[in-house]
């Protein structure tokens, strides 16, 4: 049951697809004003748990922090922030009472999740203009659900997108990249894709290449797909500003960049240089950017990243200028505790300053708007402008997208990844954690950067990483430039990383199954254990463990130094304890917690009663995993499954009637149709 209120006028985000009548303000259960600002308030009892909020910091159960809607490029992931790149609106109450509300607006909004009063939840909005839907359902699962069905069915990835794939913070020239697919070839490790990341541009412009790193661009990317490697560029968010760029000049020449409050273009500095960020809020404007990619798309490319569309701002051109003029005021100054900090200061704030996002406007159906009230759509917006120029440009085919910046309502049109994370076991439970709450949000592709992207991976870090991120849609070990490398070369353990890559290739069937039926039914992929058994007190306390699908149940390793960890099963279960595809040992454990040993080459998989887990044989690559030749583990003298499959990159996505009925029972697997 959803219920939807209607405050003021909103700016339209479209990220609701269901039409549904509103209801009457008076009846709004939340209600509180006061001069400033709109808040809702609302009570929790001390037992009260909070989720949502899809990409943000710290615990799964987010009670106890202050959060803050607003698409960050912030680089320092800990726990003390407030925002990270995502903005998702979405929060499930689990109390006595259980619902969600999305709170649909496009400016910043502030969750106070028991925070400054640990039994209140206070959500404060900078203005009046918002839509709220108030959904309630009978558990927290089909609460997500109903709040899924109204925003709309996720993005699909083809399936080739959820093998493993190769990244770094640049990958300089054509033989690098050869490189490393040789590397992966001759020691019998899968990789089905490879990411350029802006140096494959030609001074990191959008729509170019670099003619001395890629000579034939197009030939390479023939090359590259002759061996089932798809070539993944970057996009950025701002267009160079160059004379002779075309798309600088048609930007100009259509009048499709955001202006300052006088007309002009606004000048930002990111990668290249001076930008202009194309008014992706505007429909020409963005159909414009979208069709762009037709640059790539036809030279054979069928992926991208999406990046620093928040928008990241280095600089505005004008505060450069104001930084430059006040800085020569400290020069041969004796700098005291006021000064020091304050020149400090004047420094560090040049970049993503709030002032300079309300320096510039967008025109969104014919009306001015600045851009601070719609800061979180833009990398959406961007991200929508691909998808919709793929539908017009492929339309039978499924192009890989994802974004960095995000709000709900783009999950329609690709997944994300969770930007500059760091070489830490922090962040890898990190991972573990934002996973589901991307989830409920609808961002089913989705993932980390495996390893981290900041700062010097160890391998065992990179090993424990792995072992987790084999069951995340998006499996992507990416790293920054500077930072100790990353690929897997650089590792002694080479066998272990073979095993657990074959390990993902052995999972697909079922991991490319339950991620289909969690699109098309609405569903999670990767749940928190308390929204499988709605009841059991004690898995609500579960923050480190996850559901994955409808047959396991995964417990990773994160800490440095452990060999193994307790684990609590809300239900007996069989453990499968997996070294590789071919070496398996099982044992069935009672409900309850248990301390088990989890050593750096193995993974542990709890199967549950009465479910089946199929496996294929694995593959070198997408290619050659065959998803018609499985095997499967049980756990039951009865036991069912409901097969999703097809063909992985059309649009004919099978109807609920075609999925297979895998039945095992006196002793023997029957697939039916
Ligand atoms: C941003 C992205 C990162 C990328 C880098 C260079 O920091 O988040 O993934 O490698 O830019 O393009």
């Amino acid at each position: 049951m959803i219920r939807k209120y209607v405050f003021g006028k909103m700016i339209e985000t479209e990220a609701v697809v269901l039409q549904i009548q509103d209801e009457q303000l008076s009846q709004f259960p939340f209600f509180s004003t006061d001069e400033k600002s709109f808040s809702l308030k609302l009570e929790m009892s001390d037992n009260d748990k909070v989720y949502g909020l899809g990409e943000a910091v710290r615990g799964i159960n987010k009670r106890g922090w202050l959060y803050k809607s607003k698409c960050s490029d912030d680089p320092s992931h800990t726990e003390d922030k407030n925002s990270l790149y995502g903005a998702h609106n979405f929060i499930l109450l689990d109390g006595e009472v259980k619902f969600g509300l999305f709170i649909d607006y496009p400016g910043m909004i502030t969750f106070d999740v028991g925070y400054s009063s640990y039994r209140e939840l206070k959500i404060t909005l900078e203005d009046f203009n918002c839509e709220i839907y108030v959904i309630e359902g009978e558990s927290k699962l089909q609460i997500v659900k109903e709040f899924r069905r109204l925003i709309g069915t996720s993005y699909i990835a083809p399936r080739w997108a959820f093998g493993y794939g190769q990244s770094r913070w640049s990958y300089m020239n054509a033989d690098e990249v050869r490189a490393i697919v040789s590397f992966h070839k001759e020691n019998q490790l899968p990789l089905d894709s490879v990411y350029l990341d802006i140096d494959y541009m030609e001074r990191y412009k959008d729509f170019t290449i670099n003619q001395d790193a890629f000579p034939d661009f197009q030939e390479f990317v023939h090359e590259m797909k002759e061996q089932n490697i798809h070539l993944i560029p970057i996009i950025d968010a701002g267009v160079k500003i160059e004379d002779g760029y075309d798309i600088y000049e048609e930007g100009i020449r259509h009048d499709y960049f955001c202006k300052k409050e006088n007309g002009e273009p606004f000048v930002a500095g990111v990668w290249p240089g001076r930008v202009h960020f194309p008014d992706m809020l505007h429909k020409d404007a963005r159909k414009w950017f979208g069709r762009s990619y037709h640059f790539l798309l036809e030279k054979g490319i069928d992926g991208f990243w999406n990046d620093m569309n928040e928008p990241a701002i280095f600089y505005s051109e004008e505060r450069l200028q104001q930084v430059f003029l006040q800085i020569q005021n400290y020069s041969n100054q004796n700098l005291d505790i006021q000064s020091f900090f304050s020149f400090k200061n004047l420094v560090e704030t040049i970049n993503n300053n709030p002032e300079d996002y309300k320096a510039f406007f967008h025109e969104m159906n014919g009306e001015r708007i600045r851009h601070d009230q719609v800061h979180n759509l833009y990398g959406y917006m961007m991200t929508r402008a691909a998808g919709e120029a793929f539908l017009e440009l492929q339309p039978e085919k499924r192009i890989l997208l994802f974004s960095r910046a995000s709000y709900i309502g783009m999950h329609r049109y690709g997944g994300i990844w969770t930007g500059d994370n760091m070489s830490w076991w922090s962040h890898l439970k990190l991972n573990i954690q934002m996973m589901p709450s991307l989830n409920m949000c609808g961002f089913l592709y989705s993932g980390a950067d495996i390893g981290g992207f900041g700062g010097n991976v160890t391998e065992d870090l990179m090993l424990r990483w792995l072992a987790f991120g084999i069951f995340t849609p998006l499996l992507r070990n990416h790293s920054a430039m500077g930072t100790r490398k990353q690929e897997l070369s650089e590792f002694e353990k080479l066998p272990v990383f073979r095993n657990l890559l074959q390990i993902r290739y052995g999972l697909l069937p079922y991991i490319y199954s339950e991620y289909m039926k969690s699109v098309l039914n609405h569903e999670m992929y990767m749940l928190p254990l308390s929204f499988v058994y709605e009841h059991d007190e004690r898995a609500a306390q579960v923050e480190d463990q996850l559901m994955i699908g409808e047959s396991i149940m995964i417990a990773p390793v994160y800490e440095q130094n452990a060999r193994g960890r307790y684990v609590y099963l809300p239900e007996t279960m069989k453990l499968i304890r997996m070294k590789s595809l071919l070496d398996k040992q099982y044992q069935v454990l009672e409900q309850g917690v248990h301390y088990l040993e989890c050593e750096l080459d193995e993974i542990l998989i709890f199967l549950r009663p009465g479910k089946i887990l199929p496996l294929s044989k694995g593959g070198m690559n997408m290619e050659e995993v065959d998803f018609n030749d499985l095997s499967f583990e049980v756990f039951g003298d009865r036991a069912y499954y409901k097969l999703y499959q097809d063909d992985g990159i059309s649009k004919q996505y099978q109807a609920k009637e075609e999925w297979k009925n895998i039945v095992y029972e006196n002793a023997v697997i029957i697939t039916e149709k």
